[in-house]
């Protein structure tokens, strides 16, 4: 098949990108608008390749993508490309609203009139909102709580009424927490292993006892590849990993995993609106015949010791753009702490 791949300079993008060059055989086009979280070193190995072209270029470029479809006889679109992180939107929720919506609409409406075959939007498990106790269903009313799941909701909404109002064969999956080698260190995993590789604190937010149900990157591409092959348009797919923890034990295991006293984990200040717990019911995707094949133990430790040994990957990132935005969400917080017990004790 001849894939569009949006976002595949990001974490779970370039992933994407080799898992469908690489181990299946198709021919992608990688669309990256190479913003602050998307880098060209995450691809860098597919350059070249006979059946990998790389475009710099926002999904919101109307006349670029309408190009690319035509130019590249796309047969397939996956729009992994989104602004992500839930802290960032707080601060920015315009350029949310304009990736995650306006970007996806333009991306949508392009593929419909280029008679694209199928059309996956990737989301994520937080478009349901705090879920405190049982698990989401695919048809759960959607009751977003951030300026991102909102986005994203927004985006999974418009992708849907394609189907329903043109009968453009879309589907939409949403995702679980995924981690995994080349995670931009804003995220929770690799901000934690990399600041406690430094001997740096662990921003904690509030309590830690929110929970997550955590996805090894290699199982959520392997599911949005089958989604994209076998989903029935018009559907929307849950993957989870099928790994529910309090963000109090990862932070643990992370540091046992290194070595580094418990000590280092800091309760802060929490996220405003900070959803309780996210969990979905898989059975949809289970039934097609995706289940997740690595164990959280091994996919964490995995992780650890992919940061351990590629530092040249991130301390670039951790010195550059990423320095201010540490500076800004977290300096004040960690020199507060939250009022009486401000560690967890080692
Ligand atoms: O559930 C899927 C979603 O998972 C994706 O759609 C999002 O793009 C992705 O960012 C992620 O959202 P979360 O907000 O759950 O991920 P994050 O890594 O920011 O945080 C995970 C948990 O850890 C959450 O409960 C907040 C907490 N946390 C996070 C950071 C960055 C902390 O306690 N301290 C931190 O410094």
């Amino acid at each position: 098949m001849n894939i569009l791949v949006t976002g595949g300079a990001g974490f779970i993008g370039s992933h994407l990108v080799r898992r469908l060059v690489v181990q299946s055989g198709h021919y992608v086009v990688n669309l990256d608008a190479l913003k602050y979280s998307g880098n060209r070193a995450n691809t860098q190995d597919l350059d070249g390749h006979a059946r990998y072209r790389f475009v710099h270029g926002d999904i919101a470029d109307q006349p670029l993508v309408h190009s690319l479809l035509q130019e590249h006889e796309i047969e397939g679109v996956i729009n992994a490309a989104a602004e992500t992180h839930v802290d960032r939107s707080i601060v920015d929720p315009g350029s949310f609203a304009k990736t995650d919506v306006v970007g996806t609409g333009i991306l949508l409406e392009e593929a419909r009139r280029a008679r694209v075959k199928r059309f996956l939007q990737v989301s994520t498990d937080e478009v349901y909102g705090s879920v405190e106790a049982g698990m989401s269903r695919e048809e759960d009313v959607l009751a977003p709580r951030s300026p991102y799941s909102a986005s994203k909701a927004g985006g999974d909404l418009l992708t849907l009424s394609y189907w329903t109002t043109y009968r453009f064969p879309v589907m939409v999956s949403r995702g679980s927490n995924t981690y995994g080698p080349n995670q931009y260190p804003e995220k929770f995993i690799p901000l934690f292993v990399t600041n406690a590789l430094d001997d740096q604190p662990l921003p904690l937010y509030g309590d830690g006892r929110q929970r997550r149900d955590w996805l090894a990157v290699e199982d959520h591409c392997a599911a949005i590849e089958r989604i994209l092959l076998n989903g029935e348009p018009g559907e929307v797919y849950n993957v989870g990993g099928g790994n529910e923890r309090e963000n109090i034990a990862v932070a643990e295991r992370l540091l046992a995993l290194l070595g580094k006293p418990k000590s280092l984990v800091r309760l802060v200040e929490d996220r405003p609106g900070h959803d309780r717990r996210y969990a979905v019911d898989c059975r949809k995707i289970n039934r097609m015949g995706w289940q997740p094949t690595v164990s959280f133990d091994a996919g964490l430790k995995a992780t650890v010791d992919w940061y351990r040994q590629n530092e040249s990957w991130w301390r670039p990132i951790k010195s550059g753009e990423f320095r201010a935005y540490y500076e800004a969400m977290y300096a004040q917080r960690l020199k507060e702490g939250l009022s009486a017990s401000s560690s967890c004790g080692s």
